[in-house]
Formats: structure tokens, C-alpha cells, sequence
């Protein structure tokens, strides 16, 4: 009898087992990307039940005889604040009550960004986690910068998103009377008198179909349908009735979410707010932005940076000109080094309306 021979298989078995890591190695890229890590969303979403509770939220000091409503600015930023001097100027201190500022820096850039002092120091640098461009860190940055100033001070009644390349365009007084300007329509007929949000929300674009499907097919319906998928502006200026509803939402959250597949098709922080909001509430939205952006021959879906050459008081008056009912307040972006000639027209120029 024949004794048993080795198993030819032997062999191929060991090399295909010692292959293993060789084969994954080289195919794992192939593989759909792992979903973005948002890590810890139960911190996130205690603060955003906190902020849309009306219960726990303190009480409004509005209707006493002392004090007016206040504008949150909301600087979402992962670098330094460039411009922090300008707008130092700009929140005069003749005004202290009329604002609050809020700072989410992401804490994983090093050096680690540190309050630039000043009118900063009476800045909140709220609790911050990693962002992202183009994923929904961004989008949940935005929404704890609004739930924090939400649970801060009940007197904020406008919340309005800046980066760190934004620059104001006028002064604070000028934009504080806007923003709470009376519409002699309303006055007239007295009409309960309710501010709209500054937000760009449009409804026909040619990337939408390709930006709507980043995530796959037919992955963000029955919550968002095609027909209601929106783009807009990521920096606006909510009502703080919007403000509490973007902080309640979980239904379009829950897609906008999820990891794209197109990463060069996925600018959400564009779709998120305005979607919903487009949604939610159809009438209380101007539909359009008061941050001026120039999208003129942008590249990889940034806009034109403005750099120090560029700069003149007729760029300040141009960026300023609108075809809507309210002058542009905000202008963005601006490269660092625009901030000694910023400076120089601060008072002549920018401040002067
Ligand atoms: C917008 O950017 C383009 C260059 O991309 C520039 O030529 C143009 O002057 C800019 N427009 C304004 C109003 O600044």
C-alpha cells in the first residue's frame, strides 16, 4: 500500500493564509470608506436636548426695561483668528450688551488655537470637536456653536455664523439696527413682528443631483426627497426660532449623516441647513445671505481668497452692493496678510456706513 503522500493542498493552504494581509492590504482601499467617526454624539445630542427644551432654558430678560435683544456671532474656525483685531474694532465697546461672541476651534489643530485677547477674552471657546470640510463634523460644529449660545443667553435672538477668513463690511451699530430694523409694513398693519433669517436657499442647481446622491442611491429618501433637497449659503444668520428648531432636528441628521461615497460631491454643510429650513418653515427665511462670497472661476468648490493686492476701499463699497433688500454685512475670504490694510480703513471705510 501507498503510504499517505503530504496533501498537495498543504502547501497552497500556508501560502494563501500567509497572503492574507498582502491581499487585504492592497484591497482594503477598494472597500467603501468606514463612516466618518462622530464620536461621543451623546455629549452632542444631551446639549441639543438641553437647547430645545423650554423648560431648562433660562429665563428671558426681554420686556424688562434694561435690556435688548442680542446678536450671537458664531466664529466656526480651524486656524487661528486671523481678523481677531478687526473685529475687536468692530464690537465696540460702546456696545458690550448688544452681542456675545461664541469660538469653536478645533482642538486637534497644533499648536492649539488660543484666545487672541481682547474682546475675545470675554469669548466663550465652547467645548469643540474635530471638523472636517466636506463631512458632518462641520455641520455638528455649527449646531453646538448654536445650541451653546441658545442655552447662554436667552437674549440672543440672531445667531450668525462667521470663519475665520470672514471680515465685517460695516459697523456693528449699523448691522445691529438692520438686523432689528421694524418693517413699516408690519408697523402699519400691526402684524406680530417676526425677523427672518438670512440664509441663500436654492432649489435649482446643475450639481444637485450629483451632490443628493454622494451617499449612494436612493440612500437619503423617505426623509429627504429629491424634490426638497436644497443648496445654500454656509454662513447665515438665523432667527433664534430657527436656531431652536435646527437644534431639535433629527430626522435629516440622520442621512446627512452618513459617509459619502463622492467625497468631491459632498459639501453638506451647503445642503443640511438649507434643506431643512426650506422644509420647516417655507415663509421665514429672506433667501439670501448677508456674507458676501465670490464664487467667480473657485477651484475644488472654494471660493476666490481675497489676498493684499486686491484690497481697496471700492472693494470694500463693491462687496457691500446687493440686489436684495439688505446690503451685504460680512465678506468672506480674505487671506491673513489682508489684515494690516483691513486695518488701515477700518474707521474711514469699513466702519464708516
Ligand atoms: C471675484 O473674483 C474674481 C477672480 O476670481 C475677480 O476677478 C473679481 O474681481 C472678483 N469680484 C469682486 C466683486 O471682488
Amino acid at each position: 500500500m501507498n503510504s499517505p503522500s503530504p496533501s498537495p493542498w498543504l502547501p497552497t493552504l500556508t501560502l494563501l493564509i500567509l497572503s492574507l494581509p498582502i491581499i487585504f492590504f492592497f484591497t482594503s482601499h477598494l472597500l467603501p470608506p468606514p463612516p466618518v467617526s462622530l464620536p461621543d454624539e451623546l455629549d452632542d445630542l444631551t446639549l441639543f436636548r438641553r437647547a430645545s427644551d423650554p423648560t431648562r432654558l433660562p429665563k428671558s430678560r426681554l420686556g424688562s426695561t434694561n435690556s435688548k435683544p442680542t446678536i450671537a456671532f458664531l466664529f466656526l474656525t480651524n486656524t487661528h483668528l486671523h481678523f481677531a483685531p478687526l473685529w475687536q474694532r468692530f464690537f465696540s465697546p460702546n456696545y458690550p450688551d448688544l452681542y456675545n461672541v461664541y469660538v469653536h476651534a478645533d482642538p486637534t489643530v497644533k499648536p492649539y488655537i488660543n484666545p487672541p485677547g481682547g474682546i475675545f477674552l470675554k469669548t466663550r471657546f465652547i467645548p469643540a470637536k474635530q471638523t472636517r470640510r466636506g463631512t458632518a463634523l462641520l455641520i455638528a460644529a455649527a449646531r453646538r456653536l448654536i445650541a451653546t449660545a441658545i442655552l447662554d443667553d436667552p437674549e440672543n435672538q440672531f445667531f450668525a455664523l462667521v470663519s475665520q477668513h470672514c471680515i465685517p463690511l460695516h459697523s456693528f451699530q449699523f448691522v445691529y439696527d438692520k438686523l432689528f430694523e421694524v418693517d413699516s409694513h408690519q408697523l402699519a398693519e400691526l402684524r406680530l413682528l417676526e425677523y427672518k433669517s438670512f440664509i441663500e436657499i436654492i432649489d435649482k442647481d446643475d450639481n444637485l443631483w450629483d451632490r443628493y446622491t454622494a451617499r449612494g442611491d436612493n440612500v437619503m429618501v423617505p426623509e429627504v426627497k429629491f424634490e426638497s433637497f436644497r443648496v445654500g449659503s454656509q454662513f447665515f444668520t438665523l432667527t433664534r426660532r430657527h436656531a431652536l428648531m435646527v437644534v431639535k432636528e433629527r430626522r435629516l441628521w440622520k442621512k446627512f449623516r452618513l459617509p459619502c461615497l463622492r467625497p468631491q460631491s459632498c459639501y453638506l454643510e451647503e445642503h443640511y441647513f438649507s434643506t431643512f429650513l426650506a422644509g420647516e418653515d417655507p415663509k421665514g427665511w429672506a433667501g439670501y445671505t448677508l456674507t458676501r462670497v465670490n464664487w467667480t472661476d473657485s477651484v475644488n468648490g472654494h471660493p476666490h481668497t481675497y489676498y493684499l493686492s486686491e484690497l481697496s476701499p471700492e472693494l470694500i463699497y463693491n462687496l457691500r452692493k446687493s440686489s436684495f433688500a439688505q446690503p451685504y454685512m460680512f465678506a468672506r475670504k480674505f487671506s491673513p496678510d489682508c489684515l494690516k490694510p483691513l486695518m488701515d480703513m477700518a474707521d474711514s471705510v469699513i466702519f464708516r456706513d
